[in-house]
Order: structure tokens, then C-alpha cells, then sequence
């Protein structure tokens, strides 16, 4: 087993449809809207034209409200992830299909079977990113309601992986028997019985359902803390992370590549996809002046206020966001619940002094200081095809990741560029696949066979 990590040499490209949120431009006449599949089979046809290894929905099971109503910065409406990769899968051939699950409202067996589901009818192509939800606002919709602080979303998230790894691995080659010919659907000792007896679950399941072709569904997770990475190093695959900027990745590389070593894993055994945006022309000024209209298009009025409203924790509907920001205090609600990170530990009334002074020292108004903080977050490469093919080959060669989710910035023609003038720039450089190593998603990102899990008892 290596404890020396050594580059692949190779990038691969996943797609973040994001859709719920103010980075996304859905103005176009073809934009269509957020229920509407044509919209995303357009973005899973444009990726897999580019060879993508995989198209990736996020999840969050209860929508985001914001003083009584239906936060601003979301669209309303979007369709479960599972659904909508099921109806991809058929009209797709390669790419694969990655939902964001969290653990602490699902239920392992159910889970493990609705994602066997997915892997089997895609031919071995489906893939779970394991969250654990960094809110509790969305207990409201569940029969046991808000529940596990921190350290214990991550204990819950682990046995529910480990029941789920055991699910997934419950089946003998011989357990399925030929539909119309065998005289049985399981020979004897073809299916193992999994229980979990523990602190969070207690559960004893018969599995249902056979190996797919990539034996289980590849496993990514996303969540950045301590806890958050160890279990990434420990139990899966891939990792959503949120470090693209090249010294923050290699950083972010070492941690993991110890992390993983540590775990008892080969050294590159956990790949790292980072979130990123692209914003590509034939020229350096034309993606600046393109990055100045996409950032117009992606902070509105309603979004710039929407944005200001979560710090202040009030109606500011009546000030103008071509304007100064506002005079008045935040209004700080005491709450025992996180509602999501905007809210945590956020000063409230230091801050909106200090963004106050900052927007009047620099003359911004309330738009143009809401733009100008959402790049501070900047994941975005912007520059000419070939600049940014040059800049990607040295995060290739170094090893800094092993590719980028990449988030189209604009529906339905967000990654035609991409596709088109990046990807061939790439492979020109032999960074980027020139075709599909196989069949499954596993076989694309070139990620090892699923370690073997302990024994069960047979059935
Ligand atoms: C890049 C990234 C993407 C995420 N996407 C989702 C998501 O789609 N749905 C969700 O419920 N949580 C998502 N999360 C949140 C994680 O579930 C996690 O709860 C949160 O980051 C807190 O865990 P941590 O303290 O380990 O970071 C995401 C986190 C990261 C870093």
C-alpha cells in the first residue's frame, strides 16, 4: 500500500446543477425552469458530450424560509435528486449520476435501497454524496423533528454508512437466480441478513436487491470540518470540496492524503472534486467583460436585498439596492437552532457596522457591495481558453485535485464552452480524458474495487 501520494496526471470534470440559488442564470427564453427536465437533460447531453464523469444534484429537504416566507435567494421547487437521476439515466449512456443524500434525516435501509435502485437501472453509474445537513430547520418536516448536534450527525452518519456498505454487499454472485429459468430466486446462503444493533439505529434487514455492475455506488461526501474529513477519509470515495484556489487545494490535498493514510487507505484512495465556475472567452478581456455581465445577472435587486435581509434579520424590501446599505441595526433573533451558516456566530451588529463603513469608504451600494462580497468566495477560473487550460494543467500536475464539479453559471447553455474550446484545449495538453475509460461510474474516476466489509451472518 502506497503511503506516497503521486498525481494521476488526469482531471476529470463533474457537473454541479445547482439551480436553488442566486449563482444561476435562468433569463434565457430556453432557460425553462426548475421542474422542467429538458433543462437539466440539456446539461447532462452538454457533459456528457465533454466526457464528464458525472453529474451531481445537491439536496436540501426542506426549503429555506426567511422572515415567514420562502427565502429569495432559492427558487422554489426543486424536484428530488433521486427522481430526476432516474429520468436522466435514460437518456444518458456514460456520465455518472450523483445524489446528495444527508444521513441525519434518512433511514439507512431505506436509502441504501432507493440508491441500489438508481445503480442498477443506470448500469453501475450512481453515486451518493454523504452530507449531514448543517441545519436544523429541516427537522420541521420530520416526524422526530430537529435533532443531533455536530459530533453526533457525524457517529449517526458513520453507522448509517457502514449499514448501508453491509446492505450493498449482502448479496453472493450465486443470489440471483435467473428470472425465468431458476427454479428459485436465492440458492442457499446466497443473501446475508445485516443488523445493526447501536446507539443510533437498531435494525435487521433482509437486502433486496443484487451488486450492480460497479458492485455498489460510489461514495462522495461533502462537509469540511475535522470530523467532517476524517469520516470522508475513512468511509468514501470522493470529496465535494469547497478549496479550488490552487495553494488552498494542494493545502486541502495533504490534509486528506494524511487523513487517509491514517485511516489505513493507500494514499490517493480519496479523490478531491472541488466547487468551481467557470467563465471562458477567446480573449482575457472578453471573459472579464463576460464575468462583469454574469455577476450583473446573478445579483439582482431582489438578491442583493435577499442577501443583506439574512444578516439583518428583517424586512429591508423598502430600501434601494442602488443605495447605501441600511442604517438600522440587525434585528438578531435569539434561536437554540443553526439556520445555516449565514447565521452562525455572525455578530450581527459589529458586522453591519463594519459593512456599513466599508461600502461608504469604497462608494458601493447595496448591490454593488453584495457583488463585490460574493466574489471574496470566488471559486470561479476566468480568463481565455488557453489561459485557464494552462492554469488547470498545473492543478494536474501537482496533484492538487483530481478534478472540478464545475457549476454552469447559465441554463440551458452553461458548459457549451467549456465542452467546446476548454476540454479540447485540455486534451491537447493529455490532462483531460480523450473517452470514457468504461462503462461505470467507478471505472471513470479510476477508483479502486469496494474494500471488502466484515462477515455477516448468512440467512
Ligand atoms: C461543497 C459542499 C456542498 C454541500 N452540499 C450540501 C447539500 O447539497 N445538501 C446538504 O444538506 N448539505 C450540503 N453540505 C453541507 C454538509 O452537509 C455539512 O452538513 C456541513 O458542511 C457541516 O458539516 P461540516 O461541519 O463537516 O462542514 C455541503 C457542504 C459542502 C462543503
Amino acid at each position: 500500500m502506497s503511503h506516497h501520494f503521486t498525481p494521476s496526471g488526469i482531471l476529470q470534470f463533474g457537473v454541479f446543477f445547482q439551480g436553488v440559488n442566486s449563482g444561476t442564470i435562468w433569463k434565457l427564453p430556453a432557460s425553462g425552469s426548475q421542474t422542467d427536465f429538458e433543462s437539466f437533460r440539456r446539461i447532462a447531453q452538454t457533459a456528457e458530450r465533454g466526457l464528464f464523469a458525472a453529474f451531481f444534484l445537491g439536496e436540501g429537504l426542506r426549503l429555506r424560509e426567511h422572515l415567514g416566507r420562502p427565502h429569495e435567494l432559492d427558487v422554489a421547487g426543486r424536484p428530488d435528486a433521486q427522481t430526476m437521476l432516474a429520468a436522466l439515466a435514460a437518456v444518458t449512456e456514460r456520465i455518472g449520476l450523483v445524489a446528495t443524500q444527508n444521513t441525519t434525516y434518512n433511514d439507512p435501509a431505506d436509502l441504501a435501497r432507493r440508491l441500489a435502485s438508481l445503480d442498477l437501472l443506470s448500469g453501475g453509474r450512481a453515486a451518493w454524496n454523504v452530507v449531514t445537513t448543517d441545519n436544523a430547520w429541516t427537522g420541521a418536516n420530520f416526524r422526530r423533528g430537529g435533532y443531533l448536534d455536530h459530533a453526533d450527525r457525524y457517529t449517526h452518519a458513520e453507522a448509517f454508512v457502514e449499514t448501508a456498505k453491509r446492505i450493498w454487499s449482502s448479496w453472493e454472485d450465486n443470489a440471483i437466480a435467473d428470472t425465468s429459468h431458476a427454479p428459485a430466486w436465492a440458492g442457499p446462503g446466497g443473501i446475508r441478513r445485516v443488523q445493526h444493533h447501536g446507539a443510533h439505529y437498531d435494525i435487521d434487514v433482509v437486502p433486496g436487491l443484487p451488486p450492480s455492475a460497479q458492485h455498489r455506488p460510489v461514495l462522495f461526501q461533502a462537509g469540511d470540518s475535522p470530523a467532517g474529513r476524517d469520516f470522508a477519509a475513512r468511509q468514501t470515495d470522493v470529496i465535494f470540496s469547497g478549496h479550488p484556489q490552487l495553494e488552498d487545494a494542494r493545502q486541502f490535498r495533504r490534509d486528506i492524503v494524511e487523513r487517509t493514510i491514517k485511516a489505513g487507505r493507500p494514499a490517493d484512495d480519496v479523490q478531491i472534486m472541488p466547487a468551481s465556475e467557470f467563465i471562458l472567452a477567446p480573449t482575457e478581456r472578453e471573459a472579464q467583460e463576460k464575468k462583469a455581465w454574469v455577476r450583473s445577472l446573478q445579483i439582482g435587486p431582489q438578491q442583493a436585498i435577499a442577501y443583506l435581509e439574512q444578516f439583518w434579520g428583517t424586512d429591508l424590501s423598502a430600501y434601494d439596492p442602488d443605495g447605501p446599505l441600511p442604517e438600522i441595526d440587525p434585528v438578531v433573533e435569539e434561536s437554540d437552532v443553526t439556520r445555516g451558516t449565514a447565521f452562525m456566530g455572525v455578530k450581527a451588529r459589529r458586522l453591519a457596522e463594519e459593512w456599513r463603513t466599508e461600502a461608504r469608504e469604497k462608494g458601493q451600494t447595496i448591490r454593488e457591495f453584495v457583488t463585490a462580497r460574493s466574489a471574496r468566495f470566488d471559486s470561479s477560473f476566468v480568463g481565455s481558453y488557453t489561459a485557464v487550460a494552462d492554469s488547470l494543467t498545473e492543478y494536474a500536475r501537482t496533484g492538487a485535485v483530481d478534478g472540478f464539479n464545475i457549476s454552469p453559471w447559465l441554463i440551458p447553455t452553461g458548459l457549451d464552452d467549456i465542452v467546446d474550446h476548454l476540454v479540447p484545449e485540455l486534451q491537447e495538453r493529455g490532462v483531460y480524458p480523450t473517452h470514457y475509460r468504461g462503462d461505470t461510474l467507478r471505472e471513470h474516476l479510476g477508483l479502486r474495487a469496494p474494500a471488502p466489509v466484515p462477515d455477516l451472518a448468512v440467512l
